[in-house]
């Protein structure tokens, strides 16, 4: 058994399959915290469907929000932040402090950087003609989708995908890339 700390920022499928995992015994973890930076996030609300504690951030700074999380943070016992589907920069307080992960749309270092995430990602792939595209782990630094990679997925991109054809092919692969992934961290 270990503890997570989730991050998201929106719709919160990543999450969602994570506890789903968790609730069929595939994954021998635990949820200690959901945290997002937006309060309409819908992760919020799957988080609490199965009854896991919610942080709304209050600070807009990554400055700021750093030192406060470094605050909640201190008051669980972590062993592992995942951040799925969250889009703001992560501060050096909780690099230095915590081992965080990201999964990323897209085979980094293409398609990543500010401003990619989500569809802005599927986007660029199919206006590149690209014909694969997949998914990235990686652990956290102080940039953008520029830490070591974990691992990576590779997923086709047919030539008459749409970027939601594409997401959800690309969201499919990151699903089950990222419970193996975290099966790996299991004590
Ligand atoms: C996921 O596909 C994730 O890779 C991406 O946002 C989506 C979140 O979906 N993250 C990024 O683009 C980060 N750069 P969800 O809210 O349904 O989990």
């Amino acid at each position: 058994m270990y503890n997570l700390v989730v991050f998201a920022s929106g719709n919160g499928s990543t999450l969602q399959a994570i506890i789903d995992n968790i609730v069929s015994g595939n994954l021998n973890a635990n949820i200690q915290l959901v945290v997002s930076d937006n309060p309409n996030a819908f992760a919020l609300s799957r988080a609490q469907n199965a009854n896991i504690p919610t942080y709304i951030i209050r600070n807009k700074q990554i400055s700021e929000v750093d030192f406060e999380l470094l605050d909640v943070l201190s008051h669980y016992d972590i062993d592992l932040i995942v951040l799925a589907g969250y889009l703001k920069l992560i501060g050096p307080n909780l690099i230095n402090n915590y081992t965080i992960i990201n999964t990323h749309p897209a085979l980094l270092p293409k398609y990543g950087g500010k401003g990619m995430y989500g569809m802005n990602v599927h986007r660029a792939v199919i206006n590149a003609h690209e014909t694969k595209s997949g998914v990235t782990l990686h652990y956290v630094n102080e940039k953008y989708d520029s830490g070591d990679i974990i691992r990576q997925t590779v997923v086709d991109v047919f030539p008459d995908d749409t970027p939601e054809d594409l997401s959800a092919r690309v969201q499919a692969a990151e699903k089950i890339q990222l419970i193996e992934a975290l099966k790996k961290f299991e004590k």
